[in-house]
């Protein structure tokens, strides 16, 4: 239960923010927890490991490691896509595809117990899929109910002799030299011996190795990946260790493919804003959802807890000082602050150099950096400066390779960038936030309420739109979700007002509130660069009112700029103009060959797209 903090230390909430039915009617045997009506877009990645996973009967698919900055929806594309291989399939088929889901743990300490623990829920989920049973998966029984009912389902499995093997490595698993390999590699020899087909879907997979218990068992998935009849998949909540130490070098080097999940779209995200406000009657204004969007980097876990927390406060959202407001709540004491302080309390127990640690993480937070959203604003962080803060508040004194050193661990979990040597903050508006906060409680004993304080009249300061000017924004994150959802497709010109159809480029990035290095120095509403071509397009959500001349000059000059600032050879000019253009700017947009689209047909481009069509305002 969520209590209001006005005051006091910061509240422990569960990290859980789930949003999972309470009907347990659903299907499912690892249980997601992003209810349907709440879960948002991801459908690439869900298409992806359901088709890659349903090859391995042809004997075509890779293992493969799921890239991603913490709570970016992972764990739940994972677990749908294993209940639907579960659900979806013909067990009886020859081509059917066994899903294996597996959680390491944090607190392995010993090799017997993960390869018992390994092995059982291997057989738990290989009977449950050839017995067709959810339940044996779901009530994750104990090993004697497990050996009974395997000892009944001889003839429905693909072969008795190997799963009474399986059963008699599980009960001898304490005689072999190095039961956790065992363990790792008995999926794929089950699957090489009776040529059948296993997907091994493994999570959390930074604690395969756990540096404080001296566990590390990541060397022994070298068999595993390596085989058409078993690929393994595997995700984890640290993307650097994972890349970096774990399949980028070593035994397991080369054995992977990598694919990389982002952030939300705008889009999305603000979708995803309005579908949390609507399953928690939190009272949101359309048009502030994409502020919410952008203020939580994208992140669905930050957007999810923000709402939900609003709702809990029962707090409106209806300007942007309610999102700042609502936000130094969670991040000083709420959902975010929960689990953002217990992930890295778990990194710093990993990396075991405790309080020299914790401050260069929190002087680090405190180093100027550039914008969150252009990763070409970048500040380096200053390790001199860091080493002459550790005096001041230390009062020690620490070589800097030493603050290199611990820099570089801190970047394996995420909570740094490091390129080439060199440490920037992470782009993440939110974390960025938290560190700093953090180390003001735990580092600098500052009062809690202080803190508080101190952010809420931070982001009192932030730039305040009027909500005209986040129409445009709305409008503007439509229009860059019909670039990307159009590529390499071909468009119908009349909702351009263009007689020929277009032909869709595929974008290389599609940036909002584009900057140019040099040359102008407005801000470009949205830049799409494809190669050669790049699109430069401009969002005015004005009502009863006609765009004029200017504005499209304006706009070409923008495009100019672009085409000489990154030696472009073929420019596109797009706006959206609510209610139209004037006569002479229609006439304008002509002679130039400016794209243009009002309302209607900027609804229509959606429609065609499959996307939600624009806000009625007048409706709220
Ligand atoms: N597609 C989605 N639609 C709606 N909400 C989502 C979606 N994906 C994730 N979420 C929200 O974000 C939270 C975190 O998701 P998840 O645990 O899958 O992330 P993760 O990337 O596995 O995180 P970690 O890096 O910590 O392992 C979910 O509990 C949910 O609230
Ligand atoms: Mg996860």
């Amino acid at each position: 239960m969520l209590v209001a903090t006005s005051k006091g230390k910061p509240m422990n909430y569960s990290n859980d923010i789930n949003t999972e039915d309470v009907s347990n009617n659903q299907k499912w045997i690892v249980k997601n927890r992003v209810s349907d009506d709440v879960f948002t877009n991801r459908v690439n990645f869900l298409d992806y490991y359901y088709r890659v996973s349903l090859q391995t009967s042809q004997r075509l698919t890779m293992s493969n490691v799921l890239l991603g900055y913490r709570r970016m929806g992972k764990t739940e594309i994972f677990r749908r896509v294993v209940n639907k291989l579960f659900f979806e399939q013909n067990k009886k088929s020859p081509e059917s595809v066994v899903p294996i889901y597996y959680t390491f743990s944090d607190q392995i300490k010993d090799d017997i117990q993960f390869a018992t623990e390994y092995l059982e829920t291997f057989l738990r989920f290989y009977l449950g899929f050839y017995l067709d049973e959810p339940k044996l998966i779901k009530k994750a029984s104990g090993y004697n109910e497990l050996r009974e009912t395997a000892k009944k389902a001889m003839a429905n499995v693909p072969s008795s002799e190997t799963l009474n093997w399986i059963l008699t490595t599980i009960e001898n698993i304490t005689d072999y030299p190095v039961p956790a390999k065992v363990a790792i590699e008995l999926p794929r020899r089950v699957s090489d011996i009776d040529d059948t087909n296993i997907v091994v879907f493994l999570d959390e997979f930074q604690n395969a190795n756990l540096p404080q218990f001296d566990f590390n068992v990541v060397g022994y998935y070298q068999e595993g990946a390596d085989s058409p009849t078993c690929p393994h998949f595997l995700t984890g909540s640290a993307m650097s260790i994972l890349l970096m130490e774990m399949v980028g070098k070593g035994a397991l080097f080369g054995r992977f493919k990598f694919k990389k999940i982002e952030a939300m779209t705008s889009y999305h995200s603000s979708d995803l804003a309005l579908k949390v406000a609507q399953k928690y009657k939190a009272d949101i204004n359309t048009n502030i959802a994409p502020v919410i969007a952008q203020r939580c980097g994208g992140n669905p876990y930050y957007i999810t807890a923000l709402i939900q927390h609003a709702a809990e406060l029962q707090r409106c959202i209806h300007t942007e000082a309610d999102v700042n407001d609502i936000l130094a709540i969670d991040i000083t004491s709420g959902f975010i602050w929960g689990e953002l302080s217990d992930q890295l309390h778990k990194w710093i127990t990993r990396i075991n150099q405790s309080n020299i640690t914790k401050w260069i993480l929190y002087l680090a937070s405190l180093e100027e950096n550039g914008r969150d959203d252009d990763p070409s604003d970048d500040k380096e962080i200053d390790l001199t400066k860091i080493q002459k803060a550790l005096k001041v508040k230390e009062h020690v004194d620490v070589d800097i390779s030493k603050i290199r050193d611990i820099m570089i661990m801190l970047s394996r979990g995420d909570l740094l960038e490091c390129r080439a040597l060199s440490f920037f903050r992470i782009k993440d508006p939110v974390l960025s936030d938290f560190i700093k906060v953090w180390g003001k409680i735990e580092m600098d004993r500052m009062k809690f309420d202080q803190v508080k304080n101190d952010l809420r009249n931070q982001y009192y300061k932030f730039s305040k739109k009027s909500l005209d000017e986040y129409k445009g924004y709305l409008a503007e994150i439509h229009m860059s979700q019909i670039l990307l959802a159009s590529q390499k497709k071909i468009l119908p010109g009349k909702w351009f007002h263009q007689e020929q159809s277009i032909e869709m480029p595929e974008f290389s990035f599609v940036n909002h509130r584009f900057r140019l290095s040099s040359g102008i120095s407005k801000e470009i509403d949205l830049l799409g660069a494809a190669g050669p071509e790049a699109w430069v397009c401009q969002s005015k959500w004005v009502e009863k009112t006609k765009i004029g001349i200017n504005v499209l000059k304006n706009l070409l000059e923008q495009s100019t700029e672009v085409k000489k600032n990154m030696n472009l050879l073929f420019m596109k000019q797009w706006i959206f103009a609510h209610d139209g253009l004037t006569k002479d700017a229609e006439l304008f947009a002509k002679e130039k060959n400016i794209f243009w689209s009002d309302r209607i047909d900027l609804d229509a481009l959606l429609k065609h797209l499959n996307l939600r069509p624009l806000y009625s305002f007048g409706a709220l």
